[in-house]
């Protein structure tokens, strides 16, 4: 028997919303996420909050594919929410689904 998830897409707001190279913070019914906007025009999104004590990711400084925590500098990154550098290994935020459609962030949030 094939085990299938349907993924149920939720919009959140319009991709033009959230700056370049920089974040939107979204509250959900399963909490807050941050989606990012990266200089090479990419969406992601994540948890809003940091592996490390709960910083707010989407305060951070985008770098490439990776945020900044504005608490203590973890880098985090965007496309798996692994802490990256000197960090690594010891933590990772949840990553949501994201598309984009017709100019509106569709975010998988299935509970
Ligand atoms: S809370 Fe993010 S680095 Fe400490």
């Amino acid at each position: 028997m094939n085990a299938s998830v349907v993924i149920h897409w939720t919009d959140v707001g319009a991709a033009s919303d959230v700056p370049y190279q920089g974040a939107r913070r979204v509250e959900t019914d399963l909490g807050a996420v941050a989606v990012f906007h990266t200089v090479s025009g990419e969406y992601f999104a994540i948890f809003d909050r940091c592996p490390h004590k709960n910083g707010p990711l989407s305060e951070g400084i985008v770098h490439g594919k990776a945020v900044a925590c504005p608490l203590h500098n973890w880098s985090i990154s965007l496309e798996t929410g692994q802490a990256l550098g000197a960090d690594a290994g010891k933590g990772c935020t949840p990553v949501v689904p994201l598309m984009i459609e017709d100019g509106r962030i569709l975010l998988g949030l299935n509970s």
